[in-house]
Protein backbone atom coordinates (compact mmCIF):
# COMPACT_ATOMS: atom_id res chain seq x y z
CA UNK A 1 0.00 0.00 0.00
CA UNK A 2 1.30 3.54 -0.98
CA UNK A 3 1.10 6.88 1.62
CA UNK A 4 2.11 10.28 0.54
CA UNK A 5 4.80 12.12 2.52
CA UNK A 6 4.41 15.89 2.51
CA UNK A 7 6.20 18.21 3.56
CA UNK A 8 4.60 21.64 4.70
CA UNK A 9 3.52 24.91 4.27
CA UNK A 10 3.31 25.08 0.81
CA UNK A 11 1.22 27.82 -0.92
CA UNK A 12 0.37 26.74 -4.52
CA UNK A 13 0.81 28.91 -7.66
CA UNK A 14 -0.18 28.13 -11.50
CA UNK A 15 -2.39 26.12 -13.65
CA UNK A 16 -3.96 23.15 -12.34
CA UNK A 17 -5.67 21.03 -15.30
CA UNK A 18 -8.75 19.41 -14.20
CA UNK A 19 -9.50 15.71 -15.60
CA UNK A 20 -12.76 14.20 -16.58
CA UNK A 21 -15.24 13.31 -14.27
CA UNK A 22 -15.33 9.69 -12.70
CA UNK A 23 -18.93 10.04 -11.13
CA UNK A 24 -20.14 11.24 -14.84
CA UNK A 25 -17.80 8.50 -16.54
CA UNK A 26 -19.51 5.48 -15.03
CA UNK A 27 -22.96 5.69 -15.63
CA UNK A 28 -21.97 6.83 -19.99
CA UNK A 29 -20.01 3.83 -19.64
CA UNK A 30 -23.49 1.25 -18.65
CA UNK A 31 -24.87 3.29 -20.82
CA UNK A 32 -22.81 2.21 -23.36
CA UNK A 33 -24.28 -1.47 -22.77
CA UNK A 34 -27.72 -0.69 -24.31
CA UNK A 35 -26.33 0.21 -27.41
CA UNK A 36 -26.66 -2.02 -30.87
CA UNK A 37 -23.05 -1.27 -31.93
CA UNK A 38 -19.82 0.20 -29.70
CA UNK A 39 -19.78 3.30 -28.01
CA UNK A 40 -16.84 5.34 -27.58
CA UNK A 41 -15.82 8.11 -24.61
CA UNK A 42 -13.83 10.59 -24.42
CA UNK A 43 -12.22 12.48 -22.04
CA UNK A 44 -12.60 9.63 -19.19
CA UNK A 45 -9.87 9.80 -16.59
CA UNK A 46 -7.26 7.19 -15.77
CA UNK A 47 -8.38 6.31 -12.15
CA UNK A 48 -8.60 2.45 -10.09
CA UNK A 49 -13.25 2.75 -10.23
CA UNK A 50 -12.94 3.11 -14.04
CA UNK A 51 -10.27 0.01 -14.12
CA UNK A 52 -12.95 -1.80 -11.82
CA UNK A 53 -15.71 -0.80 -13.54
CA UNK A 54 -13.87 -1.68 -16.83
CA UNK A 55 -13.65 -4.99 -15.22
CA UNK A 56 -17.00 -4.93 -14.65
CA UNK A 57 -18.03 -4.46 -18.15
CA UNK A 58 -15.60 -6.84 -19.38
CA UNK A 59 -17.35 -9.92 -17.34
CA UNK A 60 -20.57 -9.63 -19.07
CA UNK A 61 -18.38 -10.66 -22.48
CA UNK A 62 -18.07 -7.11 -23.48
CA UNK A 63 -15.05 -5.64 -24.91
CA UNK A 64 -13.85 -2.90 -23.68
CA UNK A 65 -10.98 -0.61 -24.98
CA UNK A 66 -9.10 1.79 -22.67
CA UNK A 67 -6.55 3.74 -24.42
CA UNK A 68 -5.19 5.52 -21.72
CA UNK A 69 -2.71 7.75 -23.65
CA UNK A 70 -5.88 9.51 -25.48
CA UNK A 71 -8.04 9.15 -22.34
CA UNK A 72 -10.74 7.53 -24.79
CA UNK A 73 -12.42 4.62 -24.28
CA UNK A 74 -13.97 1.90 -26.30
CA UNK A 75 -17.05 -0.23 -25.29
CA UNK A 76 -18.49 -2.53 -27.59
CA UNK A 77 -21.51 -4.81 -26.23
CA UNK A 78 -21.83 -7.10 -29.40
CA UNK A 79 -20.59 -10.21 -27.21
CA UNK A 80 -22.38 -9.10 -24.40
CA UNK A 81 -23.88 -12.84 -23.22
CA UNK A 82 -23.31 -13.25 -19.91
CA UNK A 83 -25.84 -11.16 -17.06
CA UNK A 84 -24.15 -10.89 -13.96
CA UNK A 85 -22.44 -8.29 -11.80
CA UNK A 86 -20.43 -10.86 -9.24
CA UNK A 87 -20.06 -9.39 -5.36
CA UNK A 88 -16.00 -9.90 -5.85
CA UNK A 89 -15.88 -6.70 -8.40
CA UNK A 90 -19.23 -5.01 -7.23
CA UNK A 91 -17.78 -4.88 -3.19
CA UNK A 92 -14.38 -2.38 -4.89
CA UNK A 93 -16.71 -0.30 -6.50
CA UNK A 94 -20.82 1.10 -5.08
CA UNK A 95 -21.54 2.11 -8.60
CA UNK A 96 -21.41 -0.94 -10.28
CA UNK A 97 -24.73 -1.37 -9.23
CA UNK A 98 -25.79 0.42 -12.38
CA UNK A 99 -25.16 -2.74 -13.83
CA UNK A 100 -28.70 -3.49 -12.86
CA UNK A 101 -30.31 -0.69 -14.86
CA UNK A 102 -28.06 -1.84 -17.68
CA UNK A 103 -28.86 -5.34 -18.00
CA UNK A 104 -32.27 -4.99 -17.13
CA UNK A 105 -32.59 -2.29 -20.32
CA UNK A 106 -30.27 -4.65 -22.24
CA UNK A 107 -31.63 -7.83 -21.85
CA UNK A 108 -34.69 -7.84 -19.59
CA UNK A 109 -32.51 -10.10 -17.33
CA UNK A 110 -29.50 -9.53 -14.52
CA UNK A 111 -27.48 -11.06 -11.46
CA UNK A 112 -26.35 -8.11 -9.49
CA UNK A 113 -25.04 -8.12 -6.29
CA UNK A 114 -25.81 -6.31 -3.54
CA UNK A 115 -23.38 -3.62 -3.36
CA UNK A 116 -22.45 -4.00 0.71
CA UNK A 117 -21.30 -1.32 3.52
CA UNK A 118 -19.62 1.67 3.31
CA UNK A 119 -17.20 3.52 5.09
CA UNK A 120 -19.39 6.74 5.97
CA UNK A 121 -22.58 4.37 6.83
CA UNK A 122 -25.28 2.65 5.55
CA UNK A 123 -25.68 3.56 1.94
CA UNK A 124 -28.92 1.76 1.16
CA UNK A 125 -30.66 0.61 -2.26
CA UNK A 126 -34.09 0.41 -1.51
CA UNK A 127 -34.76 3.48 -4.00
CA UNK A 128 -33.12 1.78 -6.51
CA UNK A 129 -35.27 -1.81 -6.29
CA UNK A 130 -38.66 0.11 -5.35
CA UNK A 131 -38.68 1.90 -8.45
CA UNK A 132 -37.47 -0.80 -10.91
CA UNK A 133 -40.41 -2.85 -9.11
CA UNK A 134 -42.76 0.72 -10.29
CA UNK A 135 -41.98 -0.33 -13.39
CA UNK A 136 -43.18 -3.49 -13.58
CA UNK A 137 -39.80 -5.53 -13.03
CA UNK A 138 -39.74 -8.28 -11.29
CA UNK A 139 -37.37 -8.46 -8.14
CA UNK A 140 -36.32 -11.62 -6.48
CA UNK A 141 -32.94 -11.62 -3.85
CA UNK A 142 -30.62 -14.60 -3.58
CA UNK A 143 -27.65 -15.04 -1.53
CA UNK A 144 -26.29 -11.45 -1.62
CA UNK A 145 -27.28 -11.08 -5.27
CA UNK A 146 -30.41 -8.86 -6.77
CA UNK A 147 -32.09 -11.28 -9.48
CA UNK A 148 -34.55 -8.96 -11.88
CA UNK A 149 -36.32 -10.41 -14.77
CA UNK A 150 -38.51 -8.00 -17.05
CA UNK A 151 -40.71 -8.53 -19.70
CA UNK A 152 -40.31 -7.41 -23.48
CA UNK A 153 -42.21 -4.29 -23.14
CA UNK A 154 -42.90 -3.05 -19.65
CA UNK A 155 -46.22 -0.81 -19.17
CA UNK A 156 -46.21 2.51 -18.19
CA UNK A 157 -45.93 3.64 -14.58
CA UNK A 158 -44.45 6.18 -12.19
CA UNK A 159 -42.28 6.68 -9.13
CA UNK A 160 -41.37 9.15 -6.82
CA UNK A 161 -38.05 9.37 -5.12
CA UNK A 162 -38.03 10.56 -1.62
CA UNK A 163 -35.07 11.18 -1.25
CA UNK A 164 -33.71 12.56 -4.40
CA UNK A 165 -31.31 10.18 -5.42
CA UNK A 166 -28.51 9.82 -8.02
CA UNK A 167 -27.82 6.38 -8.21
CA UNK A 168 -31.20 5.43 -8.58
CA UNK A 169 -32.41 8.18 -10.99
CA UNK A 170 -29.40 6.41 -12.96
CA UNK A 171 -30.52 2.67 -12.46
CA UNK A 172 -33.80 3.80 -13.72
CA UNK A 173 -32.90 5.81 -16.88
CA UNK A 174 -30.86 2.93 -17.68
CA UNK A 175 -33.28 0.55 -17.10
CA UNK A 176 -36.69 2.12 -19.14
CA UNK A 177 -35.03 3.62 -21.74
CA UNK A 178 -35.09 0.63 -24.20
CA UNK A 179 -37.89 -1.53 -22.00
CA UNK A 180 -40.47 0.98 -20.39
CA UNK A 181 -43.69 2.30 -22.42
CA UNK A 182 -43.73 5.44 -20.89
CA UNK A 183 -41.90 5.42 -17.20
CA UNK A 184 -42.08 9.00 -15.02
CA UNK A 185 -39.62 9.44 -12.26
CA UNK A 186 -40.69 12.18 -9.64
CA UNK A 187 -38.20 13.82 -7.30
CA UNK A 188 -35.31 12.80 -10.00
CA UNK A 189 -31.39 14.04 -9.31
CA UNK A 190 -30.77 17.30 -10.96
CA UNK A 191 -26.71 16.51 -10.18
CA UNK A 192 -25.19 17.39 -13.87
CA UNK A 193 -24.07 13.72 -13.88
CA UNK A 194 -27.67 12.98 -14.28
CA UNK A 195 -28.28 15.35 -16.75
CA UNK A 196 -24.99 14.11 -19.16
CA UNK A 197 -26.49 10.82 -18.87
CA UNK A 198 -29.98 12.39 -19.98
CA UNK A 199 -28.05 13.95 -22.91
CA UNK A 200 -26.08 10.92 -24.16
CA UNK A 201 -29.02 8.68 -23.86
CA UNK A 202 -30.71 10.60 -26.28
CA UNK A 203 -28.05 10.91 -28.21
CA UNK A 204 -27.99 6.82 -28.65
CA UNK A 205 -31.77 7.70 -29.64
CA UNK A 206 -33.58 7.54 -26.72
CA UNK A 207 -37.03 9.82 -25.48
CA UNK A 208 -36.61 11.43 -22.79
CA UNK A 209 -37.98 14.64 -21.47
CA UNK A 210 -37.20 17.09 -18.61
CA UNK A 211 -33.17 16.15 -17.73
CA UNK A 212 -32.09 18.95 -14.47
CA UNK A 213 -35.32 19.16 -13.80
CA UNK A 214 -37.60 17.06 -11.08
CA UNK A 215 -39.63 15.03 -13.61
CA UNK A 216 -37.89 12.68 -15.87
CA UNK A 217 -40.60 11.21 -18.39
CA UNK A 218 -38.59 8.24 -20.52
CA UNK A 219 -40.71 6.44 -23.45
CA UNK A 220 -39.15 3.43 -24.61
CA UNK A 221 -37.31 3.01 -27.56
CA UNK A 222 -36.54 -0.48 -29.33
CA UNK A 223 -33.17 -0.10 -29.83
CA UNK A 224 -29.70 2.43 -29.02
CA UNK A 225 -27.43 3.22 -31.55
CA UNK A 226 -23.86 3.58 -30.26
CA UNK A 227 -22.39 6.69 -30.67
CA UNK A 228 -19.42 9.04 -29.21
CA UNK A 229 -19.81 10.80 -25.90
CA UNK A 230 -17.89 13.46 -24.63
CA UNK A 231 -17.60 13.29 -20.51
CA UNK A 232 -17.69 16.61 -18.06
CA UNK A 233 -14.76 17.55 -16.28
CA UNK A 234 -14.43 16.37 -12.83
CA UNK A 235 -16.81 18.85 -10.75
CA UNK A 236 -15.60 17.95 -7.29
CA UNK A 237 -12.23 18.04 -7.93
CA UNK A 238 -13.00 21.74 -8.96
CA UNK A 239 -14.03 22.22 -6.07
CA UNK A 240 -11.52 20.23 -4.36
CA UNK A 241 -8.80 22.33 -6.18
CA UNK A 242 -10.55 25.82 -5.17
CA UNK A 243 -10.35 24.72 -1.58
CA UNK A 244 -7.12 23.80 -1.57
CA UNK A 245 -5.58 26.99 -3.75
CA UNK A 246 -8.02 29.30 -0.91
CA UNK A 247 -5.84 27.46 1.84
CA UNK A 248 -2.68 29.31 2.32
CA UNK A 249 -2.06 33.01 1.92
CA UNK A 250 0.05 33.84 -1.45
CA UNK A 251 -1.78 30.80 -3.26
CA UNK A 252 -3.09 31.75 -6.85
CA UNK A 253 -4.75 29.01 -9.13
CA UNK A 254 -5.63 28.55 -12.05
CA UNK A 255 -7.80 25.67 -12.69
CA UNK A 256 -7.66 24.64 -16.13
CA UNK A 257 -10.81 22.28 -18.38
CA UNK A 258 -13.44 22.74 -15.90
CA UNK A 259 -16.93 23.64 -16.53
CA UNK A 260 -17.71 26.58 -14.18
CA UNK A 261 -21.40 26.02 -15.03
CA UNK A 262 -21.27 22.91 -13.27
CA UNK A 263 -20.54 23.80 -9.61
CA UNK A 264 -24.34 25.31 -8.41
CA UNK A 265 -24.23 26.91 -5.66
CA UNK A 266 -20.56 26.20 -4.68
CA UNK A 267 -18.74 29.39 -5.93
CA UNK A 268 -20.76 31.57 -4.27
CA UNK A 269 -20.61 29.95 -0.84
CA UNK A 270 -16.86 29.92 -1.44
CA UNK A 271 -16.60 33.76 -2.37
CA UNK A 272 -17.76 34.41 1.19
CA UNK A 273 -14.58 33.08 2.65
CA UNK A 274 -12.40 36.17 1.10
CA UNK A 275 -11.04 34.20 -1.41
CA UNK A 276 -10.77 36.24 -4.96
CA UNK A 277 -12.28 34.22 -7.25
CA UNK A 278 -12.27 34.79 -11.40
CA UNK A 279 -14.49 33.08 -13.60
CA UNK A 280 -13.93 32.19 -17.22
CA UNK A 281 -15.91 29.72 -19.92
CA UNK A 282 -13.32 26.78 -18.98
CA UNK A 283 -11.09 27.77 -15.95
CA UNK A 284 -11.38 29.09 -12.77
CA UNK A 285 -8.84 31.66 -10.86
CA UNK A 286 -8.68 30.91 -7.06
CA UNK A 287 -6.48 33.72 -5.07
CA UNK A 288 -6.36 32.93 -1.77
CA UNK A 289 -7.35 35.64 1.09
CA UNK A 290 -4.91 37.21 3.65
CA UNK A 291 -7.72 35.69 5.96
CA UNK A 292 -9.82 33.29 5.28
CA UNK A 293 -13.61 34.32 6.78
CA UNK A 294 -15.48 31.75 8.50
CA UNK A 295 -18.53 30.06 6.50
CA UNK A 296 -21.07 27.95 7.24
CA UNK A 297 -22.13 25.15 4.87
CA UNK A 298 -25.26 23.14 4.51
CA UNK A 299 -24.97 20.02 2.10
CA UNK A 300 -27.67 19.65 -0.25
CA UNK A 301 -28.91 17.95 -3.61
CA UNK A 302 -27.76 20.07 -6.65
CA UNK A 303 -27.61 22.94 -7.04
CA UNK A 304 -26.74 22.60 -3.02
CA UNK A 305 -23.95 22.61 -1.36
CA UNK A 306 -22.35 18.59 -2.43
CA UNK A 307 -21.84 16.24 0.17
CA UNK A 308 -18.67 15.35 -1.57
CA UNK A 309 -17.23 18.34 -0.51
CA UNK A 310 -17.83 18.94 2.94
CA UNK A 311 -14.73 17.42 4.20
CA UNK A 312 -12.62 19.49 2.38
CA UNK A 313 -14.98 22.99 3.36
CA UNK A 314 -14.20 21.82 7.26
CA UNK A 315 -10.29 21.53 6.51
CA UNK A 316 -10.81 24.70 4.74
CA UNK A 317 -12.74 26.47 7.82
CA UNK A 318 -10.20 24.93 10.00
CA UNK A 319 -7.83 28.19 8.69
CA UNK A 320 -10.61 30.53 8.87
CA UNK A 321 -10.64 33.01 12.09
CA UNK A 322 -13.16 32.37 14.11
CA UNK A 323 -16.29 29.74 14.29
CA UNK A 324 -18.12 27.98 11.28
CA UNK A 325 -20.51 24.92 11.03
CA UNK A 326 -20.94 22.64 8.57
CA UNK A 327 -24.13 20.05 8.60
CA UNK A 328 -24.27 16.75 6.08
CA UNK A 329 -27.90 16.28 5.44
CA UNK A 330 -27.10 13.88 2.63
CA UNK A 331 -25.06 11.32 4.72
CA UNK A 332 -25.30 11.72 8.41
CA UNK A 333 -22.23 9.49 8.72
CA UNK A 334 -19.19 11.58 6.76
CA UNK A 335 -16.55 12.38 9.74
CA UNK A 336 -14.07 9.74 9.58
CA UNK A 337 -11.66 12.55 8.67
CA UNK A 338 -12.62 14.74 12.10
CA UNK A 339 -9.86 12.42 14.26
CA UNK A 340 -7.39 12.27 11.72
CA UNK A 341 -7.32 16.45 11.58
CA UNK A 342 -7.41 16.57 15.45
CA UNK A 343 -4.19 14.91 15.27
CA UNK A 344 -2.78 17.49 13.23
CA UNK A 345 -3.99 20.36 15.66
CA UNK A 346 -7.08 21.18 14.00
CA UNK A 347 -9.98 21.66 16.99
CA UNK A 348 -13.41 20.28 15.29
CA UNK A 349 -15.94 18.44 17.29
CA UNK A 350 -19.10 16.99 16.18
CA UNK A 351 -22.58 16.18 17.26
CA UNK A 352 -24.87 13.90 15.09
CA UNK A 353 -24.43 15.26 11.59
CA UNK A 354 -22.60 18.81 12.01
CA UNK A 355 -18.86 19.58 12.61
CA UNK A 356 -18.28 22.40 14.39
CA UNK A 357 -14.62 24.22 13.54
CA UNK A 358 -13.39 27.19 15.83
CA UNK A 359 -10.40 28.52 13.49
CA UNK A 360 -7.33 29.13 12.57
CA UNK A 361 -5.41 26.41 13.99
CA UNK A 362 -1.80 25.84 13.42
CA UNK A 363 -1.35 22.52 11.68
CA UNK A 364 1.73 20.35 12.57
CA UNK A 365 2.88 17.15 10.59
CA UNK A 366 1.70 13.63 11.89
CA UNK A 367 0.67 10.61 10.95
CA UNK A 368 -2.88 10.56 9.58
CA UNK A 369 -4.95 7.80 8.28
CA UNK A 370 -7.01 7.74 4.89
CA UNK A 371 -10.44 6.50 5.28
CA UNK A 372 -12.46 7.39 2.32
CA UNK A 373 -12.17 9.49 -0.87
CA UNK A 374 -13.21 12.53 0.06
CA UNK A 375 -11.33 12.37 3.89
CA UNK A 376 -8.03 11.15 2.11
CA UNK A 377 -7.92 14.45 0.00
CA UNK A 378 -8.60 16.80 2.89
CA UNK A 379 -5.73 15.35 4.53
CA UNK A 380 -3.49 15.96 1.67
CA UNK A 381 -4.82 19.71 1.68
CA UNK A 382 -4.21 19.72 5.45
CA UNK A 383 -0.47 18.37 4.93
CA UNK A 384 0.13 21.40 2.55
CA UNK A 385 -0.66 23.69 5.10
CA UNK A 386 0.74 21.74 8.07
CA UNK A 387 3.97 22.65 9.55
CA UNK A 388 6.39 19.69 9.64
CA UNK A 389 5.85 16.45 7.57
CA UNK A 390 2.49 14.76 7.00
CA UNK A 391 2.10 11.16 6.19
CA UNK A 392 -1.41 10.10 4.78
CA UNK A 393 -1.33 6.26 4.57
CA UNK A 394 -3.63 4.07 2.50
CA UNK A 395 -3.75 6.52 -0.46
CA UNK A 396 -5.39 3.95 -2.64
CA UNK A 397 -8.48 6.04 -1.58
CA UNK A 398 -7.35 8.85 -3.20
CA UNK A 399 -6.57 6.63 -6.55
CA UNK A 400 -9.97 6.04 -7.06
CA UNK A 401 -11.12 9.19 -7.66
CA UNK A 402 -8.24 11.47 -8.12
CA UNK A 403 -6.03 11.05 -11.05
CA UNK A 404 -2.08 11.64 -10.31
CA UNK A 405 -3.06 13.86 -7.70
CA UNK A 406 0.42 14.34 -5.94
CA UNK A 407 1.99 15.10 -9.88
CA UNK A 408 -0.49 17.65 -10.20
CA UNK A 409 -0.05 19.23 -7.04
CA UNK A 410 3.64 19.20 -7.11
CA UNK A 411 3.78 21.27 -10.32
CA UNK A 412 1.50 24.04 -8.63
CA UNK A 413 4.33 23.58 -5.81
CA UNK A 414 3.22 21.39 -3.22
CA UNK A 415 6.35 18.74 -2.07
CA UNK A 416 4.61 15.36 -1.88
CA UNK A 417 6.33 12.10 -2.28
CA UNK A 418 4.46 9.04 -3.11
CA UNK A 419 6.42 5.79 -0.99
CA UNK A 420 5.38 2.81 -0.34
CA UNK A 421 3.52 2.11 3.28
CA UNK A 422 6.11 -1.26 4.24
C1 LIG B 1 -23.64 9.62 -5.66
C2 LIG B 1 -22.16 9.85 -5.83
C3 LIG B 1 -21.54 10.20 -4.48
C4 LIG B 1 -22.28 11.37 -3.83
C5 LIG B 1 -23.78 11.11 -3.78
C6 LIG B 1 -24.58 12.30 -3.30
C7 LIG B 1 -21.47 8.45 -7.67
C8 LIG B 1 -20.77 7.22 -8.12
N1 LIG B 1 -21.54 8.66 -6.35
O1 LIG B 1 -23.80 8.49 -4.79
O2 LIG B 1 -20.17 10.52 -4.70
O3 LIG B 1 -21.81 11.57 -2.54
O4 LIG B 1 -24.26 10.76 -5.10
O5 LIG B 1 -24.38 13.39 -4.14
O6 LIG B 1 -21.93 9.24 -8.47
N2 LIG B 1 -30.77 6.71 -0.64
C9 LIG B 1 -31.74 5.88 -0.09
N3 LIG B 1 -32.10 4.76 -0.80
C10 LIG B 1 -31.55 4.45 -2.02
C11 LIG B 1 -30.57 5.32 -2.55
C12 LIG B 1 -30.19 6.44 -1.83
O7 LIG B 1 -32.25 6.13 0.99
O8 LIG B 1 -31.93 3.42 -2.60
C13 LIG B 1 -30.34 7.92 0.11
C14 LIG B 1 -28.90 7.86 0.57
O9 LIG B 1 -28.76 7.17 1.79
C15 LIG B 1 -28.55 9.33 0.67
C16 LIG B 1 -29.39 9.98 -0.44
O10 LIG B 1 -30.38 9.01 -0.79
O11 LIG B 1 -28.98 9.85 1.90
C17 LIG B 1 -28.62 10.35 -1.69
O12 LIG B 1 -27.84 9.25 -2.14
P1 LIG B 1 -27.56 9.01 -3.68
O13 LIG B 1 -27.83 10.26 -4.44
O14 LIG B 1 -28.25 7.77 -4.11
O15 LIG B 1 -25.99 8.72 -3.71
P2 LIG B 1 -25.21 7.76 -4.68
O16 LIG B 1 -25.85 7.74 -6.03
O17 LIG B 1 -24.95 6.47 -4.00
Amino acid sequence: MDKFVIEGPTPLRGDLPVSGSKNAALPLMAAALLADGPTQIRHIPKLRDIYTFNNVIRATGTQVRFDEEQRELLIDPSDLTHYEAPYDLVRKMRASFYMLGALIGREGYGRVSLPGGCAWGPRPVDLHLKGLEAMGVEIRLDEGYVVARAPERLKSGEFTLEPSSVGATINLLLAAARRSDRFVIHNAAMEPDVVLLCRALRKMGADIEGEGTPTLTIRGVSSLEGVVLDNAPDRIETGTFMIAAAMKPGSDVTLTHTDPEDLGEFPELFARTGALVTVNEHSIRVKAPDEIQPVSAVTGIYPGFPTDLQAQWSTLMTQARGTSRVQDTVYFDRFSYVPELQRLGASLQVEKNTVTIQGPSALSGASVMSTDLRASVSLVMAGMVAEGTTEVLRVYHLDRGYEELEKKLNRVGARIRRESDG
